[in-house]
């Protein structure tokens, strides 16, 4: 078992597998949305089909906005390329649920991945228990969460930066079974770095900052549930990363893979960073 206080020996190409999610938040209509699975759908012979195999290569996903899941699902069908979520309700099961997508519906339509947590919805009240609510749901789903974590430029400037990512991570799994972390995957966000109508043209993290928090992820998880499950839990970096930048991170053996926004959107720029995390892997 690997020390607590030490760095995490570096992964075997093969044991985390990268990962690169394209996050298509609110930035798309419906019909362009299609039109962008559409210009996506030749980079699916790129990736690999499945999580949880041991081949080698990288997955690539899309989360479109619910609205266009199907549509994207049905054009991504027979592509190696997976449908995710950017949410799910905090209840598995359908009922009364005005406006919430339950966990039943997103595991009826495959999607196969979830991303929760996100900084956008913590700050419209989103709470840490209420993600870990839903972290339970997708994993009795089936489906892959993947938290996002990280701090906000005032909690960076106060010191508090590495205390406030490891609090997340904690509470996303609080009362979890380390069999139930080892399905999950993270993603360390750090606020300042995302790009937003208020912060259009945000600084990202270096390379070593983000690899400096991942280590600090992995030691909250292995703290919690031991250095072997942190060891398989994948850690992405998401925040200002486009074609220019994808390859730095990913060289990282700490960063398993890149959750992107805006650059998500455009399909040339996502190419670009297909191509960087395809050479990592
Ligand atoms: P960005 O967003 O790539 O547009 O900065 C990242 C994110 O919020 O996941």
């Amino acid at each position: 078992m690997t020390s607590m206080t030490s760095r995490p020996s570096r992964p075997s190409p093969t044991s985390r597998r990268k990962l690169l999610v394209g996050a298509w938040k609110a930035y798309l209509n419906h019909g362009e949305a299609l039109s962008l699975a559409r210009a996506l759908l030749p980079l699916s012979t790129r990736a690999t089909a499945s999580r949880g195999d041991d081949e080698p290569g990288f997955e690539l996903a899309v989360c479109p906005s619910f609205i266009s899941i199907v549509g994207v699902q049905q054009i991504l069908a027979d592509s190696s390329i997976q449908v995710g979520a950017q949410n799910l309700y905090w209840e598995s099961e359908n009922g009364a649920f005005t406006g919430q997508i339950t966990g039943e519906q997103l595991a009826d339509l495959g999607c196969s991945l979830v991303i929760l947590g996100h900084s956008e919805l913590r700050a419209l009240g989103e709470s840490d228990e209420q993600v870990n609510r839903r972290v339970r749901v997708a994993l009795a789903r089936s489906i892959l969460p993947i938290v996002c974590v990280g701090e906000s430029s005032s909690e960076r400037d106060r010191g508090d930066a590495e205390s406030r990512v490891s609090e997340q991570v904690l509470a996303a799994i609080d009362g979890l079974s380390a069999e139930q972390v080892a399905e999950m995957a993270f993603a360390y966000e750090p606020i300042w770095a995302i790009r937003s109508r208020e912060n259009p043209d945000p600084t990202p993290a270096t390379p070593e900052q983000a690899a400096a928090m991942h280590r600090v992820i992995r030691e909250a998880l292995a703290k919690r549930h031991g250095a072997a499950v942190a060891e398989r839990v994948r850690v992405l970096y998401g925040g200002s990363v486009g074609p220019d930048n994808a390859g730095q991170f990913v060289a990282e053996p700490e960063i398993d893979g890149l959750l992107v926004g805006s650059a998500s959107v455009k399909a040339q720029s996502f190419v670009g960073i297909l191509e960087a995390v395809a050479d990592a892997a």
